[in-house]
């Protein structure tokens, strides 16, 4: 995340909503990801939060009003909604959001959102019946039309005991949207990007199975580089651990054909594929439908291939689609990726090293290699996957 945020200014607007508390995290996030943050406050969510927590988080003073002794002219109203790369609302209330449609400025806030000249990202957090409001649902829909961006609201139990749409979305989900909002890079706009990720899981019997340590870092990390350049992303993701962007349509499977349906069934609208996952190379015969009981002999099981997916979708691909691999390998590492980018017939292969100190399963960083089948390799030492991910969508785009 630190690469979307380093060095940016993000204004972050807080209103009345009981949520307002979740903007102390918001603001301890970005500023570890190295961003500049202000805040302004309204005057209700001045009654909710002190500004003292938000302005010693943020380490810049927090604007409440609209002329008091803290409105300097540097953070005038006007000079921060052109400075700001960002102004993020959280947690935006219906009011706001009926202030912002309308151009009512009557409040710091709701004029530093009339002067914006950035992007501006809301995220929702109110009770269920003021958000399906027609009249909350027509504002969200003419912000929406004006190129305002929205994350969340997320269902569940809100303040007021209700169950329904209205609760402010998860912080992590506000922050890859803030991400993709402070992302200038478009070039991915108008395209579809379909991912394999995470690990694939073999059934040997009703409780057991065969499966692989992959964690699914990479997938997310090229999801969320992809969304934020602009594409529509979705992922068909078998076990992984690490959580995949909120705004990536994600199919979970757990076995490599399950994973194979899933691609198939997709494949017609992607313009990019990228084989991130682990995929299982063999699966169990015939698994056994109860438990398999333990026995002082031997177990034998009979493994079977699984089809090879990516190789399928290359040799049945459109002109137009662009097919990248990854290859896991403990030795002779570019050699063998430069063997299955040319077998497989992809157009790119991102070569990992595993195995030894420089494993790239499981962790943040691994020793890799970009290799094109127009025989260019380029070599990224111990380089983070998000990282990575910025280096495949920019040498696949030719950036
Ligand atoms: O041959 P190998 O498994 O090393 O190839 C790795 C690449 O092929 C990865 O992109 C992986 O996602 C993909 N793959 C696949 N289906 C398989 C095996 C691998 O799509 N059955």
């Amino acid at each position: 995340m630190k690469r979307f945020f380093t060095d940016k200014t993000v204004l972050l607007g807080v209103t009345g909503s009981v949520a307002v508390y979740k903007a102390c995290e918001l603001v301890s996030r970005m500023r570890e990801f190295g961003a500049r943050v202000h805040c302004a406050l309204t005057a209700s969510a001045c009654e909710l939060i002190r500004p003292a927590t938000l302005e010693a988080l943020s380490g810049n003073p927090v604007i409440t009003e609209m002329f008091g002794p803290h409105v300097s002219h540097t953070i005038s109203h006007i000079a921060m909604a052109r400075d700001a790369d960002l102004i993020l609302v959280a947690p935006a209330t219906a009011n706001i959001l009926a202030k912002a449609a309308h151009g009512i400025g009557d409040d710091w806030l709701s004029t530093a959102l009339l002067a914006a000249r950035s992007p501006v990202l809301f995220a929702p957090a109110m009770n269920t019946h003021m958000y399906t409001h027609p009249a909350t649902q027509a504002n969200i829909a003419s912000l929406k039309e004006r190129g305002n961006l929205f994350v969340g609201p997320a269902p569940g139990r809100l303040a007021c005991g209700e169950e329904g749409p209205g609760r402010l979305d998860e912080v992590p989900h506000i922050l890859e949207a803030a991400a993709q909002a402070l992302y200038t890079k478009k070039d991915l706009v108008g395209l579809h990007v379909l991912i394999t990720s995470g690990a694939n899981f073999e059934a040997i019997d009703s409780a057991r199975y065969i499966g692989n340590r992959s964690s699914g870092k990479m997938g997310a990390a090229l999801a969320l580089e992809a969304l934020c350049r602009g594409a529509s992303v979705s992922v068909v993701s078998g076990p992984a651990g690490h959580p995949l962007p909120a705004a990536a349509e994600v199919v979970q499977v757990q076995t490599a054909l399950e994973m194979h349906e899933a691609v198939f069934d997709q494949l017609e609208r992607c313009d990019i594929f990228i084989g991130a996952a682990a995929v299982a190379d063999y699966r169990v015969e015939t698994p056994s439908a109860g438990k398999i009981k333990r026995s002082e002999e031997a177990l034998v099981l009979r493994l079977v291939p699984n089809p090879d997916i990516i190789a399928e979708v290359a040799a049945g691909k459109d002109p137009g689609q662009r097919i990248i691999g990854f290859a896991a390998e403990t030795e002779e590492v570019k050699e063998r990726a430069r063997e299955k980018l040319q077998r497989k017939k992809l157009d790119m292969i991102v070569a990992n090293q595993i195995g030894g100190k420089s494993c790239a399963i499981g962790n943040d960083r691994g020793d890799a290699w970009i290799l094109t089948a127009a025989g260019q390799s380029e070599a990224f030492p111990q380089v983070k996957k998000t990282t990575l991910a910025k280096y495949v969508f920019d040498r696949l785009m030719g950036s």
